[in-house]
């Protein structure tokens, strides 16, 4: 039975790629998302032109405007949600925390306010690695205590985990977490390293390391991440949160290697102190979501990479 789901986000990296997956296997999608100027606009659109499909809508809305919001979910209200629309990245977090408040807690509140009156059959929603914070146990397991986020952008994730576990309790929603870690691939995201530092490269910019380069991510390619997304939408449970990574951590200096072999170019390195709000190291314990979603990353860091690279010479084919 082909579901509708109703996709928050849906211009973004990830969003984009799910809406894409859900569309071929043959699901309709709402989709919807702002188009905030957060990162270049022209990159929201050109993802959008590009899963256009006679089962796929797009709705201009702002998650924080409730009225706007009930009215695009009641015209046609979906089988399953997946809530991806959220305000990303630490360091603007530093400069602007009372967008995260609005998009990510004010925005999340309405979606569950408005949802609890639609009762869809699943509510999957993007969490992140991020709520780890200064834990020092690696992997990270979804067992470990997430009290003590060090960034806003982490607070309000961890809000959205406790917002979620009340409308469970309270009214018998079927919530699903997913804990993203550090997300890259074709289509990516400007302000995250593989793309910034690709970017920075080609214009001969020197690319900001911090904590002098000694840092460590769990990079996830973003089919990986998708199929985890797939099998959270079709697996409704009554109150679950996953890791979704890789599970193999990379070194950051490595994988800047990776990026100035793909590019052909040697990088010029800031070296830089430890950044207000980050973490030193990221490492996912995917054990629970092996068990319960089939989760099974298949995509490795320089095959990732390549898919990027190929992906990144045609978009900026004006920059080689
Ligand atoms: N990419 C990663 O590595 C990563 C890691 C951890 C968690 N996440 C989470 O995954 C989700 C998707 O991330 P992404 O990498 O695709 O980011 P993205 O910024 O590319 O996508 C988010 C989309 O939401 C839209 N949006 C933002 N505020 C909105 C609002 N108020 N109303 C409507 N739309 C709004 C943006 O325009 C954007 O298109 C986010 O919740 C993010 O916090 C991502």
């Amino acid at each position: 039975m082909p579901k509708t789901v109703f996709i928050t986000g849906v211009a973004g990296f990830i969003g984009s790629r799910v809406a894409e997956k859900l569309l071929a296997r043959g699901d309709k999608v709402i989709g919807i998302d702002n188009m905030n100027d957060y990162y270049p606009v022209s990159l929201k659109k050109a993802r959008l032109e590009r899963i256009q499909h006679p089962n796929l809508r797009f709705e201009l809305c702002d998650i924080a405007d409730y009225e706007k919001l009930r009215d695009t979910i009641r015209r046609e209200p979906p089988t399953h949600v997946c809530h991806l629309a959220a305000q990303a990245g630490v360091r603007y977090s530093l400069e602007n925390p009372f967008i995260y408040q609005k998009t990510n807690v004010e925005g999340f509140l309405n979606l569950l306010e408005i949802m609890r009156e639609f009762e869809p059959e699943n509510f999957v929603y993007a969490s992140s690695s991020s709520v780890y914070g200064k834990n020092k146990k690696t992997p990270f397991s979804v067992e470990d205590n997430v009290d003590m986020p060090i960034s806003l952008y982490a607070a309000t994730k961890k809000t959205s985990e406790l917002f979620a576990h009340v409308y469970h309790h309270l009214y018998g929603m079927k919530t699903t977490g997913l804990r993203f870690f550090t997300v890259y691939g074709p289509w990516g995201r400007p302000d995250m390293a593989c793309y910034k530092f690709a970017l920075l490269i080609m214009q001969g910019k020197p690319i900001p390391l911090f904590n002098n380069g000694d840092m460590y991510r769990d990079f996830t390619y973003i089919d990986d991440i998708v199929s985890g997304v797939l099998a959270s939408i079709d697996t409704p449970f009554d109150y679950e949160i996953f890791n979704l990574g890789n599970s193999k951590t990379e070194k950051l200096m490595s994988f800047v290697e990776l990026i100035e072999k793909y590019l052909g170019r040697e990088a010029r390195k800031d070296m830089l102190p430890m950044q207000p709000g980050d973490v030193h190291k990221t490492s996912a314990n995917i054990d629970k979501s092996r068990k319960l979603l089939g989760f099974q990353p298949q995509t490795g860091i320089k095959e990732g990479l390549k898919h990027f690279f190929d992906w990144f010479r045609d978009y900026h084919s004006d920059m080689f």
